[in-house]
């Protein structure tokens, strides 16, 4: 491995004017230099230097990228040959790095990392009894506004982080943990500086355990209203978010039948406190495939009972859809004059909570209620909106005999006949098949013309979304600002990209941010030349843009989750479709 500051050197005295000069007879045009594309044949030069940036690009090919970038595809040589190449023409000479075991990349090793997290645990828990006013005040958040006991906040091993730049930072590194170790799991942080900080100050703490009670991540919330409220781990080598579910190592024991998920830390403990001890919560993110799968292997019947928001009910409906699909067995209840469920117990005790609880809707009932409460029955017009909105949602049902219950209980809610509503069900049933086929074709054709993308794939299968994706890393690839916010704050993880590539790009940028470097320092020895020439191209796009402040990026990131929540939504649509449309083609066929 050749040191960062060689390449560096390497780099800076290879200036890109010249470099290519010597290949490629060049124009000025502006601040930058034109001619006619090596890399493909053209008769008007789209071939562009940028001297600026040491770096270049076609508009007509879109092959681009920096010095050794193109010395690769231009020689046919790969990274390290490349590197050499140009060492060479500049005198610098590179000696073959034979016994550095220290300069070399050290292996993280997960055992450690857990064990780190347990001393972290303890020390988070031992500093919510700490004979200071911060800590007095946090543990005062626990127990006079969140109403917890000793116990529960024993029970949950919670704690707090000190308000400091780096305290917990440095008390780690005296029990022997290095700053790698740290930064691989989420407990500091690295500034642009090269400084270490603590990535939790001032909050109060959360561990999060896995079923086999390992301590995995930590989430972590301020104690007044500023924002991020809640601070969570990425993803570790201990730790995926979108597979692990909050107090499962407790709920484990107690859920067989029946299990309840919430959308939050709090949530949860204010249900075990309250003796619902089979609640559980993901961990800052809608639920995943993965974790409704994890529910079925532990229970048979899911309540879901998130906020009353409509946030929080529309997420309750996705959920209702993914822990469907996994066989699960599935109601939800949503609480009445409160804004969750952790509200309601400390306003109006357990007792009240349970029998609300043993009331909790089943699917049917709970889309017949939301439907029924947006319309006015006694007004005609509305009363036929209101038929036909139920007539949607009874024809996604999938077997024709539920259908047929369903189709009764509406009819005798509205007062209609069942045979004129059942016709209008299976109408919609019909018309869906086709759709459903129309969508199909079209969606083959997608992806077949996808193969033409052979850098990101996955572009054409979602191209809004991949857009969205481009735009937020196009920022992320010109400022130091943008990702200072997004890596800092965690407004982003790589869950957010659907595209496998731009998802690549993203964890990349953020290896990149956390290790202190530039984002250009290690982009050779990551992407081939063709994968570069996108990355230029996707930054470019954004060089353009005379605005690229802030605002820019906050709204970049939220049509980014926008798009793709959307994408997903229509996504599990599909599938569910899928099942209940192809029964109804083979019942159609028979007939
Ligand atoms: P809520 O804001 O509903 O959480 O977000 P809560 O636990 O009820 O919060 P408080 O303490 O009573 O106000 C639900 C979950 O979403 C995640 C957390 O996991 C939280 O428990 N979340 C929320 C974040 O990850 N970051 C945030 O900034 C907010
Ligand atoms: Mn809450």
């Amino acid at each position: 491995m050749i040191p960062r500051e060689v390449i560096d050197e390497i780099l800076s005295r290879n200036d890109i004017e010249s470099l290519v000069g010597s290949y490629v007879s060049l124009k000025r045009a502006g601040s930058n230099l034109k001619g006619l594309c090596p890399f493909h044949s053209e008769k008007s030069p789209s071939f562009t230097v940028f001297p600026k940036d040491n770096s270049f690009y076609c508009f007509g090919c879109g092959v681009g990228g920096d010095a050794i970038t193109f010395v690769r595809e231009i020689e046919h040589l790969d990274y390290p040959d490349a590197v050499a190449f140009l060492a060479k023409r500049v005198g610098i000479n590179i000696l073959p790095d034979t016994d550095a075991p220290s300069g070399g990349e050290r292996k993280i090793d997960k055992e450690r990392i857990l064990k780190m997290n347990v001393d972290a645990a303890k020390y988070y828990h031992a500093a919510l009894f700490a004979e200071n006013e911060k800590a007095r005040a946090a543990l005062r958040y626990f127990t006079e506004k969140r109403a917890l006991s000793m116990a529960t906040i024993r029970h949950f091993g919670l704690g707090y982080a000190p308000d400091g730049f780096d305290v917990f930072t440095k008390y780690m590194l005296s029990k022997g943990y290095t700053h790698e170790e740290l930064v691989a799991g989420f407990l500091s942080g690295k500034s642009e500086r090269g400084h270490y900080y603590d990535a939790f100050r001032n909050r109060v703490m959360f561990p999060i355990i896995d079923v086999s009670g390992r301590v995995i991540a930590f989430g972590g919330r301020v104690m007044d209203d500023s924002q991020p409220k809640y601070k969570n781990s990425s993803d570790t080598p201990v730790f995926k978010k979108t597979r692990n579910l909050f107090a499962l190592n407790f709920a484990r024991q107690s859920c067989a039948e029946t299990m309840i998920l919430c959308e939050g830390y709090m949530d949860v403990i204010a249900m075990h406190a309250a003796g619902f001890t089979n609640a559980v919560a993901t961990l800052g993110t809608a639920i995943t495939a993965d974790q409704a799968r994890l529910m079925s292997r532990y229970t048979k019947k899911v309540i879901i009972s998130y906020d009353a928001d409509e946030a929080g009910q529309k997420a309750a409906v996705r959920a209702m859809r993914m822990l469907g699909e996994v066989g699960l067995e599935v109601s939800v209840f949503k609480v009445p004059d409160a804004k969750d469920p952790d509200e309601y117990i400390r306003t109006f005790g357990k007792d009240k909570f349970r029998a609300a609880l043993d009331a909790s809707k089943s699917k049917f009932e709970y889309n017949t209620d939301r439907v029924l409460s947006k319309y006015n029955l006694d007004i005609p017009q509305e009363k036929i909106n209101a038929i036909a909105e139920m007539s949607e949602m009874i024809a996604g049902f999938y077997s024709a005999a539920e259908r047929d219950v369903y189709v009764r209980a509406a009819a005798k809610k509205f007062g209609v006949s069942a045979d004129a509503l059942s016709r209008d069900v299976e109408r919609i049933v019909k018309r869906n098949v086709k759709t459903y086929a129309k969508e199909q074709t079209q969606k083959i054709r997608q992806e077949t013309a996808g193969f033409s993308d052979r850098v990101n794939a996955d572009f054409v299968k979602a191209p809004t979304v991949a857009k969205n994706e481009e735009s937020v890393l196009g920022l992320l690839l010109l400022f130091p600002n943008h990702r200072r916010k997004v890596f800092e704050e965690n407004m982003l993880s790589a869950e957010d990209f659907f595209t496998e590539f731009n998802k690549k790009v993203f964890l990349y940028l953020q290896e990149a941010y956390k290790n202190g470097e530039d984002p250009a320092a290690r982009m050779n020895e990551v992407f081939t030349p063709e994968e570069i020439g996108r990355l230029t191209k996707i930054k470019l796009a954004r060089m353009e843009l005379t605005d690229n402040g802030d605002e820019v990026l906050t709204d970049a990131v939220a049509a980014l989750k926008a798009s793709y929540a959307k994408k997903q939504a229509e996504g599990t649509n599909t599938y569910e479709g899928l099942n209940a449309l192809l029964a109804n083609i083979r019942k159609s066929t028979e007939e």
